[in-house]
């Protein structure tokens, strides 16, 4: 029998795990050209040619024994110092390889930031709608999650309503910009009223508030709209980085932990992260991508494509009656359901063909969210059931 602990989690997952077979399952009974999957942020554009042509290369020149031994758990010195010197380039910063932890994408960083961070019972808080597998990488390093409800329409944090929330039990906060599943990119002043709040509960309770900024999203913005560095404003910030979407890799399994040296306890924070790694059994970030990342680091993703697929879902959606703010990064539309219950409302949808995930799994009941990193054809063949979807609660 497995462990009640597994048991509760593997419950609480049902509806991602879901989500990866039940566009299958539908196109059993559907047919594959009558269903359109917008259920998980799997980019559809492809990683750039550099990087595939660096993995070549690497694997044709390196020795063999060097490029697929252990690395530190760190990550490799030489990778740890070039992305920091791209993010120095960047950002204006002064980081050195010692600031960097590579990890197996933004999941393993969390976990492993968590695991460094947490005592059992820790509370850490976090603004909804927000990631739902922050549940469990909380729960996986004995804390407990705590999500501030939702400020609509905005969806942008409430300082306010962070300041009522932290206890003395609150070891971090943990934010995602630009988030998944609004697209909204929080701006600098909603950013620093929540540094202000969290140095004055420091202060407080005279205990470090850690803010964990979770950024796979960072290079997806539209309009012009940048998103803020947010160790620039907090300093006891960590941010949580991934190639799964900036370049289109998300089953290989790599990204890394910016831990600036301004972060409490830094020392004993960078040395944890390498020993997280190993101990939660991840080692270390694999090899050969530490290798290919450090070359492709400032490539880029084709943006122009999902603001393109942006504008046709959006405008559509909005002329057939559907309620969505334009979000301005990453790739998901969080549109208001037609009825009040979401779960209701996607199982409507799929008499349609239209796959899309309930809020509820987000904390926000009422909304549902749309990945539409998804082929463009994909999204103009899904129109007239959107159409009809909308047409459906007409009457
Ligand atoms: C907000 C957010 N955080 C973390 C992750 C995990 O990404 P990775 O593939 O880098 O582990 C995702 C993946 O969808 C995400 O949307």
């Amino acid at each position: 029998m497995i462990s009640k602990n597994m048991k509760i989690l593997v419950d609480k997952s049902a509806a991602i795990s879901a989500l990866f077979t039940e566009g299958k399952r539908m196109r059993q009974i559907l047919g594959d050209e009558n269903v359109f999957d917008f259920g998980i942020g799997n980019p559809n554009v492809k990683a750039p040619l550099s990087v595939n042509k660096t993995a070549i290369e690497l694997l044709e020149n390196m020795d063999s024994l060097a490029l697929h031994s252990y690395t530190d758990g760190a990550g490799i010195p030489t990778v740890r110092q070039t992305i920091a010197e791209s993010l120095n380039h960047r950002f204006q910063e002064e980081y050195t390889g010692e600031n960097i932890v590579m990890t197996t994408g933004a999941a393993g960083g969390l976990n492993v930031i968590l695991k460094v961070l947490l005592d059992q019972g820790d509370e850490v808080l976090t603004f909804a709608p927000y990631f739902s597998e922050y549940d469990v990488y909380v729960a996986n390093a004995g804390g407990r999650l705590i999500a501030i409800e939702p400020n609509i329409p905005s969806f942008l944090p409430d300082a306010k309503k962070l300041a009522e929330s932290i206890t003395p039990k609150t070891k971090a906060i943990i934010i995602n910009n630009p988030n998944n599943p609004t697209g909204v990119v929080y701006d600098e002043e909603t950013l620093k009223k929540i540094a202000e709040v969290l140095e004055a509960k420091q202060k407080e309770f005279g205990n470090a508030i850690y803010l964990i900024s979770d950024e796979p999203y960072r290079e997806l913005v539209f309009d012009g709209a940048t998103v803020p560095y947010i160790p620039k404003i907090y300093k006891n910030t960590i941010v949580a980085y991934s190639f799964s979407k900036s370049l289109s890799l998300p089953g290989d399994r790599i990204g890394y932990l910016t831990i600036p040296s301004s972060v409490e306890d830094f020392q004993d924070v960078v040395y944890g992260a390498g020993v997280a790694n190993r101990v939660l059994g991840f080692v270390n970030a694999p090899a050969l991508q530490q290798l290919v990342v450090a070359k492709c680091c400032d490539e880029k993703s084709d943006i122009a494509f999902y603001d393109n697929n942006r504008g046709i879902l959006y405008n559509a959606l909005i002329q057939y009656g559907f309620e969505c703010a334009k979000p301005q990064g990453a790739f998901y539309l969080f549109v208001k359901a037609l009825e009040e219950d979401d779960v209701a409302f996607v199982n409507k949808a799929k008499e349609f063909g239209i796959l899309m995930t309930p809020g509820d799994g987000f904390g926000c009941k009422g909304y549902v969210r749309i990945a539409y990193c998804v082929a463009r054809d994909t999204i103009e063949r899904a129109l007239p059931s959107f159409k009809k979807l909308a047409e459906a609660y007409k009457h």
